[in-house]
């Protein structure tokens, strides 16, 4: 049921403090972490030789935003594939490697068909699902269900960071055998139980972000930048406007902007940069000095405080979020970017919840 809200996506994006908190319902100990999905399966885990996200969609950028604090703690390559792309190549899957399949429904047909692929090659695979009893939790060896609770609204957004919060808990339990990483582990341990007031916190940026939305609902295109722990940010916004707002929306590698995307910038396309407090800030903020001397229509995602620094001289809207741990900062910032892509919709008059030929789960190829 609704409740107070008037669509299904709109109350998935408010309940995210909720969900987050039943994520990490009874998995945080002192200084540890304990999925027990996975515990009798994490030495395996430690000695293979790479670790394969596979899924689709929002899924797979969740898994994206929690590949780099997964390289860090484990040690091991972690290499990404879209179910469909690992299945059109055949690509090679190992006896030594660990599949790990994200799929919100634990149903999807692209996801399904390249875990048949692996386990017939050997992998180990391991299944993070918010489906108890799906295909994908009866198929794999082990997994972690995430909890999030029913998400009917087709566009996903409160699986998407209860996904990056089980991985990077799946992240601190594989590290948790070194001693070198010791302190790093313990300092996003005792930050995570503060995540649900920090998404408490940028929901309030509702109102300027319905505002926002008014002022791009007539736009042909949106960028979005992002780069580090944001790539998947960049991605993960520009699909949401996509597949609701129905409006042209890429996200991209700041990193790239200089081999084809530049050339686009102009004063009328609106382009969003998500330049939050990372070891990427100093990289931002020449992207944003470069897109200004190009006079780029700016919407700039920063640290609370930072509004100056990332805009000096120039003219730019400003979205200011709350900083928290380098790793948990994409849960923070797609929330600002679910609710732009909302409003957008609801200001152009399109379907929120059943997005025009878009379907829950996809279950044929
Ligand atoms: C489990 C119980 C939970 C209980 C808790 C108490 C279930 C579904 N969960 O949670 O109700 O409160 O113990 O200790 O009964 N699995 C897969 N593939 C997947 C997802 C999960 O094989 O894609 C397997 C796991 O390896 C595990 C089982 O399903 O054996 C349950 O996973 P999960 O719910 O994440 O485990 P717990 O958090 O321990
Ligand atoms: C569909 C949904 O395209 O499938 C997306 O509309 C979702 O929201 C994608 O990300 C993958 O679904 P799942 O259930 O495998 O996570």
């Amino acid at each position: 049921k609704k409740g107070n809200y008037d669509h299904f996506m709109q109350k998935e994006i408010h309940e995210q403090p909720h969900s987050l908190t039943t994520t990490m319902r009874g998995r945080l100990r002192d200084n540890s972490v304990v999925l027990g999905g996975l515990k009798d399966h994490l030495k395996t885990i430690r000695h293979s030789r790479r670790i394969i996200f596979i899924g689709c969609g929002t899924s797979y950028n969740a898994a994206l935003a929690a590949r780099p604090f997964l390289e860090e703690l484990s040690g091991i390559p972690v290499s990404m594939e879209l179910a469909s792309d690992l299945l059109d190549r055949q690509g090679p899957i190992y006896r030594e490697d660990t599949a790990v399949f994200v799929s919100q429904s634990g149903e999807t047909a692209d996801t399904l068909l390249a875990l048949e692929y692996s386990l017939a090659n050997g992998a180990l695979c391991v299944g993070i699902t918010n489906t108890v009893g799906s295909t994908l939790a009866r198929k794999t060896h082990c997994g972690v269900h995430i909890n999030a609770g029913c998400e009917i609204g087709v566009a996903s957004t409160k699986a998407y960071t209860s996904q990056i919060v089980v991985i990077t808990m799946m992240a601190l339990a594989i590290g948790a055998d070194k001693l070198s990483t010791q302190s790093r582990r313990e300092d996003i341990i005792n930050n995570l139980p503060t995540l649900p007031d920090k998404v408490s916190d940028v929901l309030k940026l509702d109102v300027q972000m319905k505002d926002l939305a008014r002022s791009l609902m007539q736009m042909q295109s949106l960028l979005v930048f992002g780069r580090g722990y944001n790539y998947a940010t960049a991605l993960e916004g520009a699909l949401k406007v996509k597949e609701v707002a129905l409006m042209h929306s890429e996200g991209m590698l700041a990193g790239e902007m200089k081999h084809g995307p530049l050339a686009l910038v102009d004063e009328t396309l609106p382009i969003i940069v998500i330049a939050t407090r990372d070891a990427c800030f100093s990289k931002q903020q020449s992207v944003i000095q470069q897109l200004h001397a190009r006079k780029g229509r700016l919407i700039v995602m920063c640290s609370v405080g930072d509004a100056a620094s990332v805009c000096a001289g120039g003219s730019c809207r400003i979205i200011e979020v709350p900083q928290v741990a380098d790793c948990l900062q994409p849960v923070i910032n797609i929330i600002p970017l679910q609710l732009l892509a909302y409003h957008l919709t609801v200001s152009r008059g399109y379907d929120v919840d059943q997005p025009r030929n878009l379907a829950k789960s996809v279950t044929t190829q």
